[in-house]
């Protein structure tokens, strides 16, 4: 199993998704699952924010690109693929004014690609071609948006990361969300830590129970399919 492992954290050594994401992997690990990782920090290489080359570029037929169009794709395309190569995906950010990093924004921007990681099929329809791995989003909040609290309303990671990749054929996402790690008592921020990690330990043994299936015979057909 190949995970793609990505951390978006402006923090490094004090940052707790980063921490989170790193413990995830080592309990899987433990757990005897056998996997390769790759790894992408898009806080330090992020990709370029979308400009009038890409956007036009984007969508532009793929026969009718020009070198230097082609050449605008290039780095997403290469990602792209890096993403169609995984099995799985791990990815830690942390919340940023209810929603994620500027740079996270970017990955899902450079990802989004017509017949590479979605296709449009014959019959209209929209067919996201990341629908054979599994996928972890691990979030950090220094509130606590939990059903119930005040701050509930205010969450609008959670609902853009399912739509970005519910796009990209993501049906149903792991979320583990830590909260309240930054307005809050020490207390309750060492219970958030703690239930996290818990929900991860889970998350862990079904990954290491449950292989992933690389042998999806729709997204094996439609893969090759391009715009
Ligand atoms: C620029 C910035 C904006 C933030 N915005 C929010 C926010 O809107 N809501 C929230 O609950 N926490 C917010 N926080 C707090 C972080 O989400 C919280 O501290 C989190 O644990 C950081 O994760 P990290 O340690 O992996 O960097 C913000 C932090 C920063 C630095």
């Amino acid at each position: 199993m190949k995970i793609m492992h990505v951390d978006a954290s402006a923090k490094r050594e004090r940052s707790n998704s980063r921490a989170l994401s790193r413990y995830f992997l080592e309990r899987l690990r433990e757990e005897g699952a056998q996997f390769e990782v790759d790894y992408l920090d898009v806080a330090i290489d992020t990709p370029p924010h979308v400009d009038e080359a890409f956007a036009i570029a984007t969508y532009t037929a793929a026969q009718d690109r020009t070198p230097a169009m082609k050449a605008t794709l290039a780095g997403s395309d290469a990602l792209c693929q890096r993403l169609l190569d995984a099995d799985a995906f791990v990815f830690a950010m942390p919340m940023y004014n209810w929603s994620m990093p500027s740079a996270f924004k970017a990955f899902i921007d450079s990802i989004t690609r017509t017949g590479l990681t979605y296709v449009n099929a014959d019959d209209g329809r929209v067919v996201g071609q990341l629908s054979r791995q599994k996928v972890l989003f691990i979030t950090s909040r220094g509130a606590d948006l939990r059903a119930g609290s005040p701050y509930e309303a205010m969450d609008a990671l959670t609902p853009s990361l399912k739509a970005a990749f519910g796009f990209l054929g993501v049906a149903d996402p792991t979320f583990v969300d830590a909260q309240p790690l930054q307005f809050a008592n020490p207390e309750a921020r060492i219970e958030a830590l703690q239930r996290a990690r818990a929900e991860l330990d889970a998350v862990a043994s079904s990954w290491a129970s449950t292989p992933t299936d690389s042998s999806d015979e729709t997204f094996n057909a439609l893969s090759g399919v391009t715009a």
